[in-house]
């Protein structure tokens, strides 16, 4: 099984969205490994999109992000890098394909709902960034 990081965005929090795109990501095959609320920092924030940094959405980014709770979340299934991506659509929700998260729930290109990994290199790195080996283990 692969794995990749999801990060429910504050524009979902806010709205009460959470539960319900967790349970779209379950029905799409999704096991929720882990997953944590928190309140990201500012220095956080940054390091986090820090490959965004020359972008000039990315002072924008950062405040919105730090702008309320986010729920980042371990998903695992098999493919999980692509189907997350799959099921959560484009960047931009006027452009995501019908049914998906962003389709459904996204404001704008900023406010979009959810963060999906790029690749599996950078889904190991995020994961990382959230949670210790610890907190991938299971115990049933
Ligand atoms: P995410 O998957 O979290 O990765 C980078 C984020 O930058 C992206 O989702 C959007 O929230 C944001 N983003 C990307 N492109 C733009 C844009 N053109 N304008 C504003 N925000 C953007």
């Amino acid at each position: 099984m692969d794995r990749t990081l999801a990060i429910i965005k504050p524009d979902a929090v806010e709205r009460n969205l959470t539960g319900r795109i967790l349970d779209h990501l379950e029905q799409a095959g999704f096991r929720i490994r882990s997953i944590r609320s928190m309140r990201l920092t500012t220095a956080q924030a940054e390091e986090f999109y820090a490959v965004h940094r020359e972008r000039p959405f990315y002072g924008s980014l950062v405040a919105f992000m730090t702008s309320g709770p986010v729920f980042p979340a371990i998903l695992e299934r098999d493919d999980a890098v692509a189907m997350l991506r799959h099921v959560i659509g484009a960047t931009d929700p006027t452009e995501a394909a019908p049914g998906t998260v962003r389709a459904l729930y996204a404001e704008s290109k900023e406010r979009n709902s959810i963060h999906a990994s790029d690749a599996p290199d950078t889904a190991a790195r995020e994961i990382r960034f959230f949670f210790s080996e610890a907190d991938e283990l299971y115990t049933v």
